[in-house]
């Protein structure tokens, strides 16, 4: 048994019990981190999509299946419109460099959030690297963009009205799994490991039904430093917690 685990722990992190599924991230501490280093917070985003290439192939590596990174959200917008502008930029090349960058990985890339509020060329660029990679079986890397769980469940609930004033449901039908299939993440299985960097604690509109028996990690590391042994630690800290989904 000894044997089984040191062959299965990959420095330090035994990845032969009880990963998680899926991990989503908040990638907060950006600005802060440019700001610490007198650079512009544009720096500090393009710092923060690097590390965000660099933990999907760590999770990639050791056997994650889902990653959800909050890359834009909804409320994202009411920042000075050359950040926006910035943001949507890095997104771009992002997507654009996306099969190169990740060539050889077998990731898989899909996005959530209203995605009609984005430019023409983002809806393109996303169109081509979701279908490209849709066979893939590794990873799946969901980008939450122009993304907010409020906005998200008021659509479910448009829909599922229109549904049932079309006849296609019964009012009787609605239950949680009937509403969960109404969402962005429909097919996407609920995060088991929130990680939140940058010492904030708040979920900021993020997978809030989703969430709901998700273990959270908090840390003040800002998200541009985070690194391989900070998710290592994230993921060893959820193996020892003890998840009782609200029974015994
Ligand atoms: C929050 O940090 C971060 C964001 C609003 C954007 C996150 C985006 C990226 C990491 C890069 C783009 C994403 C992809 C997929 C290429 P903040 O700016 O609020 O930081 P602060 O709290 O220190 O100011």
């Amino acid at each position: 048994m000894r044997l089984l685990r040191r062959k299965t722990k990959k420095h330090g992190l035994d990845t032969s019990r009880d990963l998680p599924v899926h991990i989503a991230v908040i990638m907060d501490g950006n600005g802060r981190w440019a700001a610490r280093r007198g650079l512009p917070r544009n720096a500090g985003h393009r710092e923060g999509a690097n590390t965000l290439k660099r933990v999907v192939k760590e999770c990639n590596a050791i056997g994650i299946k889902y990653l959800t990174a909050f890359a834009f959200s909804t409320e994202n917008w009411n920042r000075p419109r050359q950040e926006v502008n910035a943001l949507m930029q890095l997104l771009l090349e992002f997507l654009q460099n996306a099969e190169k960058e990740l060539a050889g990985t077998n990731i898989r890339i899909t996005v959530i959030g209203d995605t009609d509020k984005l430019s023409e060329e983002i809806r393109n660029e996303i169109d081509r690297v979701v279908a490209n990679t849709a066979a893939n079986t590794g990873l799946n890397l969901v980008i939450a963009l122009n993304y907010g769980s409020r906005c998200e469940i008021a659509a479910a609930a448009a829909r599922i009205a229109r549904d049932v004033r079309e006849g296609r449901i019964e009012p009787e039908d609605v239950d949680e799994e009937l509403f969960s299939n109404y969402l962005y993440t429909s097919g996407i299985p609920d995060p088991d490991l929130v990680i939140r960097p940058s010492g904030e604690y708040r979920l900021s509109n993020f997978l809030l039904w989703q969430s709901s028996y998700s273990e959270f990690w908090y840390s003040d590391i800002l998200w541009p430093d985070f690194s391989k042994e900070h998710l290592y630690q994230a993921i060893s800290d959820y193996q020892n917690r003890n998840r009782r989904f609200g029974g015994l």
